[in-house]
């Protein structure tokens, strides 16, 4: 399990190369592990309209579920310009939480690759939609 995180770490960060990120100058990539093992990178795409941002996390999945995969068994989310842990924001554990089981597993990490694990239904406790996918 250990070399996969890692493989997750090394696709997250040559997602982050393609981070298109000229207002925050914050990069970041994520690698999706579908079901079947194949992994989808996204890169956190900016606008001069700062609201419509789309984070790395939603970029992959969206591009995931966009070429028909709809069974996923992790996340990994790695910012080469932070010094510390960087993970998905509300709106992004809103719409991972849409398409997982509440015990999916996330991991994210700053620079150094030093990553916390934790799984959605931490990061989004009490959503009553997990209710019904238990
Ligand atoms: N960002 C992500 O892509 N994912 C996160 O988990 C945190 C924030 C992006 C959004 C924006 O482009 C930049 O980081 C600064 O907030």
């Amino acid at each position: 399990m250990e070399s996969r995180i890692n493989q997750l770490f090394t696709e997250a960060e040559n997602a982050a190369e393609q981070s298109y990120s000229p207002y925050s100058h914050f990069r970041v990539g994520s690698a999706l592990l579908c079901e079947d093992g194949t992994i989808i990178r996204g890169a956190n795409i900016e606008n001069r309209s700062f609201g419509l941002t789309n984070c790395a996390e939603r970029s992959a999945l969206f591009a995931a579920l966009s070429r028909g995969y709809t069974s996923f068994s992790a996340l990994a989310i790695y910012c080469p310009d932070a010094d510390y842990p960087v993970g998905p924001c509300g709106a992004c554990r809103q719409v991972i939480s849409e398409f997982t089981k509440s015990d999916f597993p996330i991991y994210y990490a700053g620079s150094d690759k030093k990553y916390i694990s934790r799984t959605i239904g931490e990061l989004l406790p009490s959503d009553s939609l997990y209710e019904l996918k238990i």
